[in-house]
């Protein structure tokens, strides 16, 4: 079992790069199998979220490689007309795409309800409304979901619920179905506008993405394509809280400051400096801070990924903060952990209620998601004593190499076994 071993008591002061965005690369992985011609995708971190979705793209046939460091090439023009792996497809959330992909290739899917973080009902509703708008039938059957369609065609769709993950489900079923769809209601995460702009690179034509409203003109045939994944907001907002916690210094490089303008406007509000530049940010914590009020909401809003990392630092800021989930009702596993390192916070329904100002100490703690995981190790930065982090394959699944990382900006944390000391990429 591998851990983390964190010293505490440290302060950020570095520069790091930050990686291909996870959430838009789980999806553009497997929209290469819409295409029976070849694609190459740059910037993809490497995380085991992206080893288990190669895995699944060559057992169904694709041929993958990774031609240089960061770029794979994926061809997938003989393909098997078969289910995905469900032993891989259970283990994580964004194997849900290759139900639109498999959906728009062959007409038909059959995979079990996905895995993923543990953050309360995650149901899938609205990606099911869409697929049986576009013509098909959805069954659900013990844990497995059948969807066939003899013949998808362009929908007008409304989601209930603005959702990521539906909002890309219907964008890649519809991107080859006949005539025209129109999504409204859709969310406007930057990962949607990467997607639909690999979508529009093999040759599909999808308008709007970044709006409310999604508009696709239908095409026979996709073709081959490269593309570049963005950077990912999500890691470079936990590196940016990670430094404002610890009263340190970042540079935070190769980002699109524009994708963290919710964070940057929050963090400036409890009084953490903030510089930034065409695509770097420089935070610079402050020892005079003010409490606050933190709502998550879809983009542009505060997200939901970065709230528990966002606690950690609350718990450091004077004064009583209040944090409000909007997003997920279940995501505040990681409160219970927090408490047990001394952090003063209530729960009062979607709220948390935190009373700031007060030291963290060290106790083993244990991820049980990546998030979470990743606002346990600025926990165990600003607390006083050594963490153990149990359950680190949480956080490997979003952030590559994290302790090689951290250690680039300047922080002392271990992998390790009860045989020793791990060295990544050794
Ligand atoms: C995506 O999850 C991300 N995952 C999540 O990131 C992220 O937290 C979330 O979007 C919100 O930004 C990926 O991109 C792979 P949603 P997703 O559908 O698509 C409800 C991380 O840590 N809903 O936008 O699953 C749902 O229950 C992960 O990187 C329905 O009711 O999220 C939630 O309350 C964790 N019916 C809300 O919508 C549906 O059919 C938003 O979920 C779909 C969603």
């Amino acid at each position: 079992m591998e851990y983390l071993q964190i010293e505490g008591k440290q302060r950020i002061n570095g520069k790091v790069k930050v990686n291909g965005a996870k959430n838009a690369a789980v999806a553009i992985l497997p929209a290469a199998l819409l295409t029976e011609e070849s694609v190459r995708i740059g910037n993809l971190p490497r995380i085991t979220d992206i080893d288990k979705l190669v895995k699944i793209l060559e057992a169904l046939g694709a041929k993958v490689s990774f031609t240089e460091e960061r770029y794979l090439h994926i061809d997938s023009s003989d393909i098997y007309d078969l289910p995905p792996p469900p032993s891989l497809v259970n283990k994580f959330r964004a194997s849900y795409y290759l139900m639109g992909v498999l959906l728009g290739r062959f007409g038909r899917v059959e995979i079990p309800m996905p895995g993923g973080c543990d953050l309360g009902p995650r149901p899938i509703d609205q990606h099911i409304k869409g697929f049986t708008a576009l013509g098909a039938e959805v069954e659900l059957d013990h844990g497995l979901v059948k969807i066939t369609a003899n013949k998808l065609r362009g929908a007008h769709i409304y989601l209930d619920v603005v959702s990521v993950g539906a909002t890309i489900n219907i964008m890649l079923a519809a991107v080859k179905a006949e005539g025209k769809t129109i999504i409204e209601n859709v969310a406007k995460e930057p990962e949607i506008v990467d997607v639909a702009n690999f979508l529009n690179a093999m040759g599909g034509h999808v308008v709007g993405a970044g709006t409310d409203v999604i508009k696709i003109q239908g095409v026979s045939e996709l073709g081959s394509a490269e593309h570049t994944v963005i950077p990912d907001r999500i890691e470079a907002g936990t590196f940016m809280i990670a430094a404002a916690a610890t009263g340190g210094e970042a540079l935070i490089t190769d980002v699109i400051p524009k994708h963290l303008d919710p964070v940057i406007a929050k963090l400036k509000e409890v009084g953490i400096i903030l510089e930034t530049g065409t695509d770097w940010i420089k935070v610079k914590g402050n020892n005079k801070l003010s409490s606050t009020d933190v709502k998550t909401f879809p983009y542009p809003g505060f997200p939901t990924d970065l709230q528990a990392p966002m606690m950690v630092l609350l718990t450091q800021v004077p004064g009583t903060s209040y944090l409000t989930e909007n997003v997920f009702e279940g995501r505040f596993r990681h409160v219970g952990e927090l408490k047990k390192m001394g952090a003063r916070i209530k729960l009062g329904g979607r709220t948390a209620i935190i009373e700031g100002g007060h030291e963290l100490v060290s106790a083993p703690i244990r991820a049980t998601d990546l998030r979470g995981g990743a606002a346990f190790i600025i926990a165990g930065l600003v607390s006083c004593g050594d963490t153990i982090l149990t359950g680190v394959e949480h956080i490997d699944r979003g952030y590559e190499d994290i302790e090689i990382r951290l250690r680039q900006l300047g922080v002392n944390l271990k992998r390790k076994t009860a045989n020793g000391e791990i060295f990544p990429g050794k």
